[in-house]
């Protein structure tokens, strides 16, 4: 029976729009100081429940062949499971050296992926759910942007494997929002209109409802969607 301090720990649950919590690692790829290490770039920080497990294996091969795409949009991976560094490195060799998954084989992990046998960092992020286990990690995926803010948090259950294809598309609507200072609508992909807020001023208001404002469709007052290329998003965010 953990103490009532120890449930705190284990719950405590970063949110949206706090400060990424502060660690100091051992990994992969050396020590790392999170987040100040990756200052300027968007950081995903993601946990897995345990090395040596099939949909872990799917995931980081998945995640490893993408990684140079989401560098590309100044994003770096960082995972993180409780297990060893030497479970890590043994896992990770074998993944390469042994397993075939959709087509990828030979798949090096490049990125690093975090020791943390105390729980210290996966207590710290929320990612043991007691309900779920309290042994292993959950999947757990932080969207981290350049100025170690949390942007938005997925939690996955143990055995469910992620889409990566969503957490790329989160990653670039995240990144589209920050720079023309527009919303994405439901299933948005680079090259679908944006959504721009509901005006602060009845005048602005009108404007819109009559389609005055440049390049605007209202549907109504609180519905206002505008183009935005898929070339012109693009070249804003992805670096080559
Ligand atoms: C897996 O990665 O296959 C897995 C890990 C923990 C529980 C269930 C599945």
């Amino acid at each position: 029976m953990e103490t009532l301090q120890e449930l705190e720990q284990i719950t405590a649950m970063p949110r949206i729009g706090d400060d990424a919590p502060k660690f100091q690692a051992i990994t992969t790829q050396g020590d790392i100081n999170f987040p100040d290490d990756y200052a300027g770039k968007w950081v995903i920080l993601f946990s897995h429940p345990a090395d040596f497990t099939p949909v872990c294996t799917s995931e980081f091969m998945t995640f490893a062949n993408l990684e140079s795409k989401f560098n590309k949009a100044n994003c770096e991976l960082v995972g993180l499971s409780i297990d060893g560094l030497y479970s890590h490195i043994a896992w990770l060799r074998t993944i390469k050296e042994k397993i075939e998954f959709n087509g990828m084989k030979d798949i090096e992990v490049k990125f690093p992926l975090i020791e943390d046998i105390t729980m210290e960092v996966a207590k710290k992020y929320g990612m043991i759910q007691p309900g779920e286990s309290k042994t292993q990690a959950v999947r757990a995926v932080f969207f981290i942007d350049p100025k170690g803010i949390i942007r938005a948090i997925i939690y996955y259950p143990l055995s469910l494997g992620r889409n990566f294809d969503e957490i790329y598309r989160a990653l670039i609507a995240m990144q589209t929002s920050d720079a023309f200072s527009v919303a994405t609508p439901a299933d948005w992909n680079p090259g679908d209109d944006v959504i721009i807020s509901p005006a602060g001023s009845c005048g602005v208001a009108e404007d819109r409802m009559v389609g005055k404002e440049e390049d605007l469709n209202c549907e109504d007052w609180f519905f206002c969607t505008k183009k935005l290329g898929k070339e012109e998003v693009l070249n804003t965010v992805i670096k080559n």
